[in-house]
């Protein structure tokens, strides 16, 4: 299967992410959201970022204008994956709204397409359910920050084909990512593995074992990790991490993955960490 052209459903950090690395890997890419605003800060992130990776060194100046002519937007699911090869959703994370948008995108996107969910935890194979191609249905898990992490996360549905498993690890390969394949399991195993760690440094601030800036820095000089857990938190966003362990304390059963008062607390207040200024820790 030959992928040109993309569609990337969501423009927030991981939807702009994931537009620019397909733009660098020379796709085509319509990246959608509902929100014009939404659009024009995705691609204001997207051109900081290109700009950052050519100070770098790792593009070239030359690679600048062709890359950010390659990302169009639309306000239109429909309109941008009636062409598309692959359409990879990138919408917050909750079940209804990414069911309803697969049958949606079901309808709009060529019958050989592949329709691929950058989900953090919520089950590919429901989502593929709620499709009448669940063969052509996989998780393709990328980490924040897109353009930065080797990373993507495959992850197969009951029903995902082979084929479309292989087309994904090949294209992610293209990209200069490393595709690792898992099944469908809730938190599949980057978020079974790191949200435990995330809500347990929680609950070390909550029970005032030490403050965030402490937790953070055990963990960095510690444990040599590049940022610390509530920094990291922050980063992804507190909602999604909330959503991330209720999917893990549901679908595992297990009162080992109750998402810490704490963290709610936050999210309820609106304190999201760096999308709103303010998380564990405050920012500029
Ligand atoms: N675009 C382009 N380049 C970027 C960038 C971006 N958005 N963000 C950072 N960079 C580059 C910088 O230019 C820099 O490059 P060099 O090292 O080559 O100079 C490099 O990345 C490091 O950036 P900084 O020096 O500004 O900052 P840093 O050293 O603190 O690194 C970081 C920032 C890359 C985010 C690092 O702290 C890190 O790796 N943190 C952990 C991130 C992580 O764990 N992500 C996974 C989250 S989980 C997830 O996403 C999945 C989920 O389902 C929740």
């Amino acid at each position: 299967m030959e992928v040109r052209r993309v569609a990337v459903i969501g423009g927030g950090t991981m939807g702009s992410g994931i537009a620019q690395v397909f733009a660098q890997g020379e796709r085509d890419v319509r990246l959608v959201d509902v929100s014009e605003e939404v659009l024009e800060a995705a691609l204001g992130t997207i051109a900081g970022s290109v700009d950052r990776l050519i100070r770098k060194g790792t593009l070239e100046e030359g690679a600048r204008e062709g890359l950010l002519a390659r990302v169009r937007t639309s306000t239109h699911v429909e309109d941008a994956v009636g062409d598309a090869d692959l359409v990879v959703e990138a919408v917050p994370e909750r079940a209804s709204l990414k069911f309803e948008l697969f049958e949606r995108l079901d309808r709009a996107a060529p019958a050989g397409s592949v329709l691929a969910s950058n989900t953090s935890s919520i089950s590919i194979t429901s989502i593929a359910a709620h499709t009448s191609r669940p063969d052509r249905v996989i998780g393709m898990h990328f980490m924040n920050p897109v353009p930065v992490m080797r990373l993507v996360e495959v992850i197969r549905g009951l029903a995902t084909s082979d084929e479309t498993t292989r087309a994904v690890v090949t294209l992610a390969e293209g990209l200069g990512k490393t595709p690792v394949e898992v099944s469908d399991y809730p938190g599949f195993v980057s978020n079974r593995v790191l949200m435990p760690m995330i809500n347990e440094a929680v609950f070390a601030l909550m029970e005032g074992v030490a403050d965030a800036e402490s937790i953070d820095t055990v963990m960095m000089l510690g444990m040599n990790h590049p940022m610390g857990p509530l920094a990291l938190a922050d980063l992804i966003g507190l909602d999604t991490c909330l959503s991330i362990l209720e999917v893990l304390h549901q679908g595992m059963g297990d009162d080992r993955y109750r998402p810490c008062p704490l963290l709610r607390k936050h999210v309820a207040a609106g304190w999201l960490g760096r999308k709103t200024g303010r998380g564990f820790h405050v920012y500029d």
